[in-house]
């Protein structure tokens, strides 16, 4: 038995878009879903108790982060990731394929793995497949990603064939390495940049694998988002119906309908976290700058539309204060109004699918938020 199952509720009569639900062994995920980042076992600002105040169905963190700092032995010594930051509904632990080849000239690729220095101290490390699964085993989380290579944009056609193949072979590696399969779900990740006949290849050869669940990869790395639309529209239904679907990295407001329209079920980003933490706030009339001094005398809340804690309690002019004069509290406010929305956003597009009219409801979504069809 699978640690993850998906259980398929229906799919909206006019996207084509899927309500479904991940039964995990922390707890059900009602899908589509936004994952808020918490890569240092925290959700930068927000205690666990105010994650579960704004519905977070589950989080994301990072193996590589905490691999380097704690080490993933003191999180194993202290219980697991859940027990260690406090947080009792499920987790997802990327795999480092993304930090590890963000590093750049740090890092070294050979078949066996990654050689690179640490953005701490600058010490050498080695991460392989099977260490990466040494490591996400022992932080214990529901899902863990496989260990993969997500090429740049823009890459060539031999690259990116040569990587996607790469990815096959450590997805195989992990699939033999992952120890704990009764509780913790392995899921595979599909490469290919944006050429179709590699998007193919990369799905035929994961699926064969056959994982619990599967990610779309290597995309919102720097294209344009038509690109990534147009790749997601023939790289998801190679998917199987039956399994969930993970475009990971993405997260601002437009691309979640998008990719939910598209089939995807599971999403996370980093952008609400760390956009709040600048003094951006996202909004049902679109993006709000709240630093700016037009707001400086501005009297009401960040969205007039929003019941979270920060709308309820709090105006445009006081946050603006906290934010100069750089209080912690702005990030916390506007953090928490972050999530809030996208969490909101999500449970509505899950209403409009169950209501068949998610197309409707992007649209008008889009016409209150300002983006264009
Ligand atoms: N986060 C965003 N994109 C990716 C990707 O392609 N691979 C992994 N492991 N994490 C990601
Ligand atoms: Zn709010």
């Amino acid at each position: 038995m699978s640690a993850i199952r998906y259980e398929h509720i229906k799919t909206c009569k006019q996207s084509g878009a899927r309500l479904g639900r991940i039964h995990t062994p922390h707890g059900i995920i009602e899908t589509p879903i936004f994952m808020p980042v918490g890569t240092q076992a925290t959700v930068k600002s927000m205690t666990p108790e105010e994650l579960k105040e704004i519905n977070s169905q589950i989080i994301l963190s990072n193996t590589y982060h905490l691999y380097m700092r704690p080490g993933h032995d003191l999180v194993k010594e202290a219980g697991g990731l859940h027990k260690f930051m406090n947080w009792d509904r499920p987790i997802l632990t990327d795999s480092g394929g993304f930090q590890v080849f963000s590093l750049g000239p740090l890092r070294k690729i050979t078949e066996e793995g990654v050689e690179f220095r640490s953005h701490i101290d600058g010490s050498k490390h080695f991460l392989s497949p099977e260490k990466v699964m040494e490591i996400e085993n022992a932080l214990g989380a529901d899902i863990m990603m496989a260990f993969d290579e997500c090429a740049p944009y823009p890459a060539s056609r031999d690259y990116v064939k040569n990587s996607l193949e790469r990815t096959t072979r450590w997805a195989k590696r992990c699939k033999e390495a992952h120890k704990n399969t009764e509780n913790q779900g392995l899921f595979g990740i599909v490469q290919g940049g944006m050429y179709k006949d590699l998007r193919e290849q990369s799905a035929k050869e994961i699926m064969e694998l056959d994982f619990p669940g599967y990610a779309v990869g290597g995309l919102s790395v720097g294209e344009p988002k038509e690109l990534m639309y147009e790749v997601l529209e023939y790289t998801t239904p190679l998917l199987p119906e039956d399994k969930p679907r993970y475009l990971m990295g993405v997260g601002s407001p437009d691309a979640l309908i998008e990719g939910a329209i598209r089939g995807i079920d599971m999403f996370d980003c980093v952008l609400p976290t760390r956009i709040a933490r600048n003094g951006t706030a996202m909004t049902s009339q679109g993006k709000v700058v709240v630093r700016n001094a037009k707001y400086a005398r501005d009297f009401t809340p960040i969205d007039p539309e929003c019941d979270c804690y920060a709308c309820k309690n709090y105006t445009k002019a006081y946050i603006r204060h906290l934010v100069k004069a750089n209080e912690i509290l702005a990030s916390r406010l506007i953090t928490t109004h972050n999530l809030h929305f996208l969490l909101k956003l999500m449970e509505n597009v899950r209403q409009a699918i169950r209501e068949d009219r998610l197309l409707d409801f992007r649209e008008e979504f889009f016409t209150k938020y300002g983006y264009e069809l």
